[in-house]
């Protein structure tokens, strides 16, 4: 068999399930990370570069030889370094800069939806405070306020307290306010490839910092994957609802989507599905518990969509069984963190391994570098099974400086 190059960028617990799956790969030679993180380090060989510098990615892309650079976080993307790689001839995953604007900014993806016709909840883009509030009393609690730009996690929040809404409006200048969705939330990833997509999982994850869903948002303290309670239908009825209309409007207006989309869903009492939001990029933490389910090489699939050819991709082949993941965050999280805490990892088995986010090599010693600094993967024949090894391997770390919740894997 053949075998081909891959340079995979980012740092987190995403890349390292993407890292995992892309070795785990017979068609991939030899993969290569940019910057990635210490649990990346036995998979392929890492280097000091910014992801999110064109000119520095595309050199390391030619001076390594790689035939497809994947792009797992959104400040890439958002900087333009699939736009620099096509230019440089050479095969990306991930969306050019203008497509990522979906994520990049709130107003523009409700703009695309609302001109393909995409269920979604009801909004107002406003430039000015008094806009805002004017936005917040005509949607009244619960109140949806979001910053127009990407702020790494932090630019929704959804409270039933009127000052604090109007205090985030305050400090983001530019904000989307809506209308509020209720009822489960949902994420499913579609690989697209400019005309197609073909989905992923769905999976849920878990928002807020404390069990039962209490405390501020974070970038995600847990996930599952599939969705035992999910709507028979459901994977096909976005596809149609959503996907194709938005992948024909991005086409239609010059600006195809390859890479990623991330939709993410609320199924609502009233109205049915509606889509929350966009992102261009496998969502995290919900790839570290979809990957550990897909079967089918991930690298194929990868390079298909990246040349336009994911007709080549027949449906993709699932593991029956169910996947969690546990995100142990630092104390001090979606706070400032306490980094510099040693960590001591149990071992990894057929039933529950860890991933790597926030870490790095001091001294040879393995210690916290940011919020979220693990995600625990636990993998069972059903959702509770899974949950089972994912809490009993988290119960044999040794990491003083951690929490995580309890609740992850419990339908919410
Ligand atoms: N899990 C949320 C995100 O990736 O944005």
């Amino acid at each position: 068999m053949s075998t081909f190059d891959i340079l995979l960028l980012g740092s987190g617990g995403r890349e390292h399930a993407l890292g995992r799956a892309l070795a785990a790969d017979p068609e991939v030679g030899h993969l290569h990370i940019a910057p990635g993180n210490p649990g990346l380090s036995p998979l392929g060989t890492r280097h000091a570069i910014d992801p999110a510098d064109p000119d520095a990615v595309v050199a390391l892309a030619r001076e390594l030889g790689v035939d497809l650079v994947v792009i797992g976080p959104e400040n890439p993307l958002v900087a333009g370094v699939a736009d620099a790689l096509h230019a440089a001839g050479i095969d990306c995953f991930g969306p050019t800069r203008a497509a990522a604007v979906l994520e990049g900014s709130k107003a523009f993806a409700k703009e695309i939806m609302a001109a393909a016709g995409v269920p979604t909840a009801d909004a107002r883009v406003c430039d000015t405070l008094e806009q805002a509030i004017a936005a917040i009393d005509e949607f009244g609690p619960t109140y949806v306020i979001k910053n127009d730009g990407l702020a790494a996690g932090k630019g929704v929040v959804v409270t039933d307290d009127r000052d604090a809404a109007i205090a985030h409006a305050k400090s983001c200048g530019k904000v989307v306010i809506e209308s509020f969705l209720d009822g489960p939330e949902v994420s499913l990833f579609v690989i697209c490839d400019g005309e197609r997509g073909i989905p992923l999982l769905p999976a849920q994850d878990f928002k807020r910092v404390g069990d039962g869903d209490a405390g501020p948002n974070t970038g995600g303290m847990g996930a599952y994957a599939p969705l035992p309670w999910a709507p028979e239908g459901l994977v096909a009825e976005v596809m149609e609802r959503v996907v194709a209309p938005t992948l024909t409007e991005m086409r239609r207006r010059g600006t195809p989507f390859t890479g990623l989309l991330y939709v993410g869903l609320a199924l609502t009492s009233r109205s049915g599905t509606q889509v929350v939001e966009f992102n261009v990029r496998f969502g995290d933490p919900e790839t570290q518990a979809v990957l550990a389910l897909l079967k089918t090489p991930l690298a194929g699939v990868l390079r298909a969509a990246a040349r336009g050819e994911l007709d080549t991709i027949g449906e993709l082949e699932w593991d029956s069984r169910s996947a969690v993941v546990v995100v142990e965050a630092a104390t001090g999280y979606p706070g400032v963190p306490r980094t510099g805490g040693l960590i001591k990892l149990p071992a990894d088995d057929a039933h529950a391994w860890t991933l790597q986010a926030g870490t790095a090599e001091v001294d040879g010693q393995l210690v916290s570098a940011a919020g979220r600094v693990l995600g625990m993967v636990g993998i069972g024949d059903d959702l509770e099974a899974a949950r089972t090894h994912a809490y009993a391997r988290l119960a044999e770390l040794d990491f003083a400086d951690g929490f995580h919740r309890s609740d992850i894997g419990i339908p919410h």
